[in-house]
């Protein structure tokens, strides 16, 4: 209980309560001041009009007639509870109902005046309080006056309404403040309980959506959005570790037993000579692996640091283009190279290089005889990279896994690699915000990696077309 009444959703709910029961207070008592003098405000009425009438009435009949008339008013047992009282320049009773002038007066505003008299009942006698007004006429003092019982009863009644009235509002108002703030502090501890969850190690669980899509539905799918994309990150790495560990330690140990057996075996130069070369051959090769699955992991994690700059695409293949042409003339295979003088795009030149020398590698790899060709050029808003060969190509079926790491097709397992190369290719394509796709050459294979790249300048543009 103590940390509930810590919490922030507590203080906000006090907040709005004192808020509430501020203007519940202040919307009652102008409810009181404004309906409480209301009786009183008739009495002085109805008081007024008879005095104004029994000042018309002297004015007529002279003195003689307003006793006379005062007299008659006084003399019967009043249901409206009027009181009358006249006496002579010395206070001594002319007429009137009232046994003698009231002795304490209390001014209430300018000629209104409020004074207690005594009532008998059969129950015994009660003090009153009653509001009048005086009348001079020559020397005489008339004052008429109305018990205020009824105004009294009135405002006790009204009184009491609005102080139950209040304490009803203010008991909803805290019960319902409860009850919101319980509500509240629920959802946050659904969030808190996932989160503890997942700190715990399960990183499955996900906070439960109540789909109202209010501001804790945002937050929480906000948060399982996060997870998601968490997750994803942890098995993709995950899996590369998986690999290293899968792929990497077959070769590791290979060349290790290989060495311990040479050891073994009877000294002999030459034949160290030889192992020594297919070690370092090995060697080569694990590091072609790691520098490989550092290039995709550094592809992958690329969307989260920006590295792309403008480069010049048509630059990057013939680069590239021109490294593998030796490969092609040691294999007898036609290299056609079909690229732009200038392709200005925003990209990562390194990864850029090394998809398109990956894509080159595998075509002059697997094609025995024939052509190859690396053409690059713009199309609308997306730049393309196509590299088409004549060699057996890909089967429809395989042409998603092979860009899966490691994998290599049957048939290409005689021939140097690591099955990473397309993968690389692929995570550079993502990075760039583009896809690779593998399509029949008929006969061969051809891949498209195609990328957005809007125009943009070129790189030094009063270099390019020097003025002359
Ligand atoms: N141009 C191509 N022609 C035929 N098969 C290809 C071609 N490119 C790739 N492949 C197949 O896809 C597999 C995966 O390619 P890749 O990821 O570059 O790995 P690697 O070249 O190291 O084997 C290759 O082993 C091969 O079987
Ligand atoms: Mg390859």
């Amino acid at each position: 209980m103590g940390r509930f009444f810590n919490t922030n959703a507590f203080r906000l709910a006090a907040l709005y309560f004192a808020l509430f029961a501020a203007s519940v207070l202040t919307l009652f008592a102008f409810f009181y001041l404004s309906t409480a003098g209301f009786i009183e405000g008739q009495v002085e009425q109805t008081v007024g009009a008879e005095i104004r009438g029994l000042q018309e009435q002297y004015e007529q009949l002279g003195l003689a007639g307003l006793v006379a008339l005062v007299r008659e008013r006084s003399l019967n047992e009043r249901v409206d509870n009027m009181i009358y009282i006249m006496t002579d320049p010395f206070l001594h009773e002319v007429a009137g109902n009232l046994s003698g002038w009231p002795q304490r007066t209390t001014p209430v505003k300018p000629g209104w005046i409020t004074f207690p008299f005594e009532v008998h009942t059969p129950h015994g006698t009660q003090t009153h309080t009653a509001l009048g007004t005086q009348l001079i006429v020559g020397g005489d003092r008339l004052l008429v006056a109305r018990d205020l019982r009824d105004a009294t009863a009135f405002r006790q009644r009204v009184l009491s309404t609005i102080a139950w009235a209040a304490l009803i509002s203010l008991a909803l108002g805290i019960v319902g403040g409860l009850l919101m703030t319980r509500q509240m502090l629920r959802r946050v501890e659904s969030v808190a309980n996932t989160t503890r969850h997942i700190i715990h190690g399960d990183l499955a669980q996900r906070i439960p959506l109540t789909g109202s899509g209010d501001e804790f539905d945002q937050l929480g799918s906000n948060l399982n959005a996060m997870l998601d994309q968490i997750e994803r990150l942890m098995v993709g790495m995950r899996q590369v570790t998986d690999n290293i560990a899968h792929d990497l330690r077959t070769p590791l140990s290979r060349l290790r037993s290989r060495l311990e057996v040479t050891l073994i075996e009877k000294p002999n130069t030459a034949r160290y000579a030889e192992v020594l070369r297919e070690t370092i051959a090995e060697a080569d090769q694990l590091l072609g692996t790691f520098n490989a699955l550092l290039s995709i992991a550094e592809a992958e994690a690329g969307s989260r640091r920006d590295t792309t700059t403008t480069v010049d695409l048509a630059e990057i293949a013939r680069n590239v283009a021109e490294l593998y042409e030796p490969v092609a003339d040691e294999k007898g295979l036609t290299l056609v190279i079909n690229v732009p003088d200038t392709l200005p795009v925003r990209g990562d030149r390194h990864l850029l290089s090394q998809a398109i020398a990956n894509l080159l590698d595998n075509a002059l790899k697997y094609t025995l005889a024939g052509r190859v060709s690396l053409t690059v050029g713009r199309d609308g808003n997306s730049a393309r990279i196509e590299v088409a060969d004549s060699g057996p190509g890909i089967p429809p079926d395989r042409c998603d896994v092979v860009f899966d790491r490691f994998v290599r097709l049957e048939g290409s397992r005689s021939t140097p690699g690591n099955g990473l190369g397309l993968s690389l290719v692929r995570a550079v394509a993502t990075l760039h915000g583009g896809t690779v796709r593998l399509q029949d050459n008929n006969p061969g294979l051809m891949v498209v990696f195609a990328f957005p790249a809007a125009p943009v300048e070129p790189l030094r543009a009063s270099d390019a077309r020097p003025a002359a």
